[in-house]
C-alpha cells in the first residue's frame, strides 16, 4: 500500500509507522488520519506483523497536533465528525491486539499527545515535550485526550496539563507517568524496538488477551473486569501456546510460541 503522509516499514514482524509531514511538524490533517486508519487496519489483519513502533519524521516532532489550518475553518458538524473519527482511529490503535510502542521523538502536542496515549507504552527521547495546548487555541481535546490523560496520570495532574496547556518535558512526563522511559535521542528507535521485542518474545495470544483484559477491564466495574479476566484465562488454557509455555518451563528450555 502506498501512502503520502505516513511511511510503513516492516522488518522481522515489527512494523515501524512514521508520520511523515516534517515541514508541518507531522500535524495530523484529515488525509494523515485516514492513512493511519488504513495502515493500522492492515497491520491488525496481517498475521506477519506482531508489533508496531509509531514515531514521527524529522528532528523536531513526534506529532505537533491536529492540523490547525483544517481546524480553523470547521463547522460544529465538521468538528463533531472529526472528533468522532479521530476517537475511532485511536481506538483502533489501542485495540489492535498487538503491542504498539510510541517512540516520542520531539513535540507530542494536542492530537499528537492523544495519539501517543492511544499506544500501549511510550518511550520518549530527551528532547520530547508533551502536552495538550488546545485551550490556548480556544478549543479542547477531541481525540479522547481528556479521558486517556486522566486515566494515565490521574485527574489532578491531567487537569493541570489540560487547563494550563503547558508542555511537560521528557523528565516531567516520566515523573508523572505520561511516558514509560526516557532515552537519548540517538537511541530512541533502538530502545523502543528492544522494549517491543521483549514483549514479542512472549506468547502472542497472551499479549492479545492481556491487552483486552486491561483495555476493556478498566472500563468495567471491578467485579465484572475480574469475570472478564477469568473468562480470558479459561480461554487461554485451550491454546497451544499455553501447552508449549508450561511444558517448556518444566523441560527447562525456551518456549517456541506459535500464536495458536
Ligand atoms: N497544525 C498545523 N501546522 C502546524 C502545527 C499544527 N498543529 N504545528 C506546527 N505547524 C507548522 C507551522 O505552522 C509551521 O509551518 P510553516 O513553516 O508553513 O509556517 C511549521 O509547522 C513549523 O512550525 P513552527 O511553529 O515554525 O515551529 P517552532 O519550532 O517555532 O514551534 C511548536 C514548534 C510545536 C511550539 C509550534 O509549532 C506550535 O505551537 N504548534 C502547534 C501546537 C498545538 O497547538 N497543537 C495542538 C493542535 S490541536
Amino acid at each position: 500500500m502506498s501512502y503520502e503522509n505516513i511511511k510503513v516499514e516492516t522488518q522481522n514482524a515489527v512494523a515501524v509507522v512514521t508520520v511523515n509531514r516534517p515541514d508541518k511538524l507531522n500535524a495530523l490533517n484529515d488525509r494523515t488520519m485516514d492513512e493511519l486508519d488504513q495502515a493500522f487496519a492492515a497491520i491488525g489483519a496481517d498475521p506477519a506483523v506482531q508489533g508496531v513502533i509509531l514515531t514521527g519524521a524529522g528532528e523536531k516532532a513526534f506529532v505537533a497536533g491536529a492540523d490547525i489550518a483544517e481546524l480553523s475553518t470547521q463547522s460544529p458538524v465538521d468538528g463533531r465528525e472529526r472528533s468522532l473519527r479521530g476517537q475511532r482511529i485511536l481506538d483502533r490503535i489501542e485495540n489492535l491486539g498487538k503491542p504498539v510502542v510510541a517512540a516520542v521523538n520531539g513535540f507530542a502536542l494536542g492530537g499528537g499527545c492523544e495519539l501517543a496515549m492511544a499506544c500501549h507504552v511510550r518511550v520518549a527521547s530527551e528532547n520530547a515535550k508533551l502536552g495538550t495546548p488546545e485551550v490556548k487555541l480556544g478549543i479542547m481535546c477531541g481525540y479522547a485526550g481528556t479521558q486517556r490523560l486522566a486515566r494515565l496520570v490521574g485527574k489532578g495532574r491531567a487537569l493541570e496539563l489540560l487547563l494550563t496547556g503547558d508542555m511537560a518535558d521528557a523528565q516531567e512526563a516520566y515523573r508523572i507517568g505520561l511516558v514509560n522511559k526516557v532515552v537519548p535521542r540517538d537511541q530512541l528507535l533502538a530502545e523502543s524496538e528492544a522494549l517491543l521485542r521483549k514483549m514479542l518474545a512472549n506468547g502472542p495470544v497472551s499479549l492479545r488477551f492481556t491487552l483486552d483484559a486491561v483495555n476493556r477491564g478498566l472500563e468495567m466495574p471491578f467485579a465484572e473486569a475480574q469475570a472478564h479476566e477469568a473468562t480470558l484465562f479459561g480461554l487461554i488454557c485451550t491454546t497451544e501456546d499455553m501447552k508449549e509455555g508450561t511444558k517448556a518451563f518444566l523441560e527447562k528450555r525456551p518456549a517456541k510460541f506459535q500464536g495458536k
